[in-house]
């Protein structure tokens, strides 16, 4: 019958139009619902004959059968439709790369200890660490330092409570304590290996090996601009021993620079200067030959022969004892080797500057 195959036909057009469930349900009511398409042919059975009803009967429950299967097919591929979309939402690109741990390095200025170490280790020299959190008698008043001197005051000194002129009292404002610490450890140790040894005759004939040592380490000092930072780096060098000049002082730092900074193409300048703990006491200065800082008189270092009452306050007699001490430091000597014109890009920790140094 033509009627009925319109309403199947109607009803797959408008079922393929129904984009999600909830649209074919509600499509599906017009066909099959109580007042629907063909509920509304199954009422109008009603004044037939006998006869008709049954071939009609059965006619239309033939359409109603074909509808629901249009239905049921077209609920599948509805379902699967929502499958598929939600599966490309949630989707795990699985080719995708992992995400890395991220490739740490060193610091710049741990960089240059690490350099500083290796070139005075294969010089012969040990390297020390002391304590940031000082006495007075280690940073000052060992090192010649007296008491009305300006580094003492507040404005240069960070003093910590609670503390006393022989207990720590204050953040170290340079590395020159370790000079004392490590020169009466040293002192002592080799005392302990004589008496040991008193009666092994001649093994030890009480000469004390040369202290010669590094102590590389952190600083403090109330000031902070573009080239300095409340906190910051020295190395301390010391070498004390019975027939140490200002000529091997010149030698060793001439011979450090030099290989700090990978060039030959580089003099020294000593400088004539004033510290409490040496006597001559001198600035360093390098200058470069060739590249982007050559001309300028840089300043790397103080430096001095130790003064007679250091050496006595190590526990040893000066008129034996001589030697050289300087303190250099490490964040200028990075930021001279890598050309960084600003202190704080080192404390800052933004990792764009620091990667640049993996
Ligand atoms: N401690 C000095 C400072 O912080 C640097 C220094 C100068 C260290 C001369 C020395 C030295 O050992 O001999 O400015």
């Amino acid at each position: 019958m033509n009627d009925l195959q319109t309403v199947v036909d109607d009803a797959r057009a408008a079922f393929e139009l129904a984009t999600t469930p909830a649209d074919l349900e509600n499509t599906k009511a017009q066909y099959l619902g109580k007042s629907g398409r063909i509920t509304e042919m199954m009422k109008g059975m009603a004044t037939l004959p006998v006869e008709q009803k049954k071939t009609r009967g059965a006619a239309i429950n033939l359409a109603k059968q074909a509808i629901e299967a249009a239905l049921n097919a077209r609920r599948l591929a509805l379902a699967d439709a929502e499958l598929q979309a939600q599966l490309q939402a949630e989707a795990l690109d699985v080719s995708l790369p992992g995400r890395q741990r991220g490739q740490g390095g060193l610091h710049p200025v741990s960089l240059t200890l690490e350099r500083i170490e290796a070139i005075f280790g294969s010089m012969g020299f040990e390297v020390a660490q002391g304590p940031e959190i000082e006495s007075d008698w280690f940073n000052f008043t060992a090192l010649n330092t007296p008491e009305d001197h300006p580094a003492r005051s507040m404005h240069d000194t960070f003093y910590v409570e609670g503390g006393t002129e022989t207990a720590p009292n204050l953040l170290r404002t340079h590395t020159s304590p370790m000079q004392i610490r490590h020169a009466v450890q040293h002192v002592k140790r080799h005392r302990r290996q004589v008496e040991g040894n008193a009666t092994a005759e001649g093994l030890f004939a009480g000469v004390m090996p040369e202290i010669r040592v590094i102590a590389p380490g952190r600083t403090y000092r109330v000031d902070s601009d573009a080239t300095h930072s409340p906190m910051f780096h020295q190395c301390e060098g010391l070498w004390v021993g019975e027939n140490v000049s200002f000529k091997d002082l010149k030698f060793v730092f001439t011979d450090f620079c030099r290989s700090f900074f990978e060039s030959n193409d580089l003099v020294l300048r000593f400088r004539p200067s004033f510290f409490p703990f040496t006597e001559p006491s001198a600035e360093i200065d390098i200058q470069f030959s060739s590249g982007p800082l050559a001309g300028n008189w840089l300043e790397v270092a103080g430096s001095g022969q130790v003064h007679p009452n250091v050496i006595r306050n190590m526990g040893l007699d000066p008129e034996r004892y001589i030697g050289f001490a300087f303190g250099m430091g490490p964040d200028r000597l990075t930021m001279l080797r890598y050309g960084v014109n600003d202190l704080r890009l080192f404390f800052d920790g933004d990792i764009r500057f620091l990667s640049q140094f993996r």
